[in-house]
């Protein structure tokens, strides 16, 4: 049996000290190391160091577990847990000195695949602004700060005013209008749209009740696998194309009245 809570805990340990080397890197200065899938799409070489990191500090702790991470790939592991990690979400924001990024770490039992995985422990930390959004499975999600006692998570359903929505582009010029147009549906019961950068923070925010609601094309399985556990269990619901798991085609997070209506105005 996976104890979920010290999977967390060893993940917190690990995002922690991922996230003080990837804010020392930053104030050093950062150097983009290659483009992956696009000019826009860029790999620095903190991402890869923090990557290295974490990869080491989990082969260290569980040397049996499998492992998928966004610049280092994927290893199966002998286990029944494998780690999804992305070492900076929200690169371009750290790049250009945003302190908008994070560190997303998520445990996962079963076929390691977004299709069938099941996730049980996440953690997404951002290291500027020092806070940490946890969640292990059945236990609620939560804040903790420092200086302050853990905060549990709980998503937000919009007023009268509308939803406050976050949505992201992603890096294929190709898929554009169709990200737009869907915008454009959405837009009549949003309060506003945000666009800040770091999907697994997005996930978070809803997870928080910062945001209503957030979707998003394009998504790979680090981007979303701890930050929907984290809606999950603030009580939200997270889907994909047009229904099941998040992934590629979609991923729509929010309260469940509010995640239908997205579904809705998205799959029209
Ligand atoms: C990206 C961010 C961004 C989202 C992209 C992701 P990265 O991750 O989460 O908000 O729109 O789809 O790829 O490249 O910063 O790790």
């Amino acid at each position: 049996m996976t104890d979920a809570e010290e999977l967390l805990s060893l993940a917190e340990d690990i995002a922690r000290e991922a996230g003080v080397l990837a804010r020392r890197r930053r104030e050093e200065g950062v150097r983009i190391a290659a483009t992956k899938s696009a000019l826009a799409d860029i790999v620095t070489d903190a991402d890869r160091e923090v990557e290295e990191l974490i990869r080491a500090r989990l082969a260290a702790a569980r040397p049996d577990d499998g492992f998928l991470g966004e610049e280092s790939g994927a290893e199966r592991g002998m286990s029944e847990v494998t780690w999804v990690v992305d070492p900076i979400d929200g690169t371009v924001n750290y790049a250009y000195g945003t302190p908008h990024y994070a560190v997303s770490i998520a445990a996962v039992t079963g076929e390691p695949s977004p299709e069938a995985w099941t996730a049980v422990a996440g953690i997404v930390y951002t290291p500027v602004i020092d806070e940490a959004f946890t969640a292990a499975r059945g236990e609620g999600a939560w804040l903790r700060t420092q200086g302050g006692g853990p905060q549990r998570l709980a998503v937000s359903s919009p007023t009268d005013a509308g939803a406050l929505l976050a949505t992201g582009f992603g890096y294929d010029p190709a898929t554009h209008e169709g990200d737009l147009d869907r915008v454009r549906r959405v837009l009549p019961f949003a309060r506003d749209i945000r666009r800040a950068g770091a999907a697994s923070l997005d996930l978070a925010y809803v997870a928080a009740g910062r945001l209503d609601g957030y979707f998003e094309r394009g998504l790979h399985p680090w981007d979303h696998a701890a930050g929907a556990l984290l809606v999950t269990e603030a009580g939200g619901v997270v889907s994909g194309q047009p229904e099941g798991r998040p992934g590629r085609q979609m991923t729509i997070a929010a309260s469940a009245d509010l995640a239908a209506r997205l579904a809705e105005a998205i799959y029209r």
